[in-house]
């Protein structure tokens, strides 16, 4: 099983088959967090019906993640990472177990509380961005705060800044079909940004995206965690980006095998770069990454 062989290492492992068996925690041995956590996910489980069969996707995760964090979930495709965004975002319940946001617990509020909790507080940037085709980009990007009641005026200076800070203001009155997927992505972001929110979740937000224009997203987005106090919640496939977290979740088949902290993700990080050159093509996408790479990726 994929479990056996990324986790060589026999306290590893048993960590990982209790974590099976019992759905309890993993404990990492790096400091446990001072303050109170601005996400807190409990023993979250997730089943869906297909049919006549009950799929088993999140099978009983827990994290913490504090305010102004740089996040990282990484896994292989199908383990159950976007179903696990989708419960911290309110868009999705888990079956059991909860989702705290700002000591809240989401599930707990009405649906409408829900929505609007979201559309207060949390950012929102997917692997595709989405558009209103009939308006254009500053339009688009004040919408968050036009379908919150806020008149055009405030709603479109508001857009501005958020546009100015992913560098793209000369573009506010174009259309955003006539923008790179890299700036589409850009704009993304300041639509994400303009309602001001306490987290900025992503889902695969390079996932499109050519290597400038993916570095160029990540370094806002790094930037908005190291020096302007937001939290970041991302999904990657992309190895290159795994040293940015400041806690980085590890998930194999619906639950939390490996949770690392920067240093940890640096480490990480370098391992894979020392075997495959300054910059790896390798993702954690598939099954051959998995199968190659055992030795380097079971850090001790
Ligand atoms: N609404 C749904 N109904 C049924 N099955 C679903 C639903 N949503 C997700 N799944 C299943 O749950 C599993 C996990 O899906 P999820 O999208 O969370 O994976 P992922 O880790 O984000 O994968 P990827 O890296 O490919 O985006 C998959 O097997 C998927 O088919
Ligand atoms: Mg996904």
């Amino acid at each position: 099983m994929v479990v056996k062989k990324l986790v060589k290492n026999k306290k590893e492992r048993k960590k990982v088959e209790l974590v099976k068996e019992k759905n309890v925690e993993v404990k990492s041995s790096r400091p446990k967090f001072v303050g109170e956590a601005q996400i807190e996910v409990r023993n979250a489980t997730k089943d869906f019906i297909v049919g006549s069969q009950t799929i088993n996707v999140l099978k009983g995760i827990s994290l913490k993640i504090k305010a102004g964090d740089f996040a990282i979930i990484f896994g292989p495709s199908g383990c159950g990472k976007s179903t696990l965004l989708h419960a911290i975002l309110g868009m999705e319940a888990p079956t059991t177990g909860e989702v705290l946001l700002d000591g809240q617990s989401l599930y707990a509020m009405s649906e409408d509380d829900v929505v609007r909790f979201r559309k207060a507080r949390i950012g929102v940037v997917f692997q595709q961005s989405i558009w209103i085709k009939s308006l254009n980009v500053i339009e688009n990007v004040s919408l968050p705060n036009r379908l919150k009641g806020m008149d055009v005026d405030e709603a479109e200076t508001l857009a501005m800044e958020t546009l100015k800070k992913v560098k793209l203001e000369d573009w506010a009155h174009h259309h955003p079909s006539e923008l790179s997927s890299g700036q589409q992505q850009r704009i993304s972001l300041a639509r994400a940004l303009t309602i001001d929110p306490m987290v900025i979740v992503a889902d695969e937000p390079t996932g499109n995206l050519d290597t400038v224009s993916s570095d160029e997203l990540m370094d806002l987005l790094l930037d908005l965690s190291q020096n302007q106090g937001k939290t970041v919640l991302m999904v990657t496939h992309d190895l290159e980006y795994l040293k940015y977290a400041s806690k980085l979740f590890h998930i194999i088949d619906g639950l939390l095998v490996e949770e690392f902290d920067s240093k940890g993700a640096e480490k990480l990080s370098k391992a894979m770069k020392s075997k495959k050159g300054a910059r790896s093509n390798l993702t954690v996408a598939d099954g051959d990454f998995l199968k190659n790479n055992n030795d380097t990726y079971a850090i001790k």
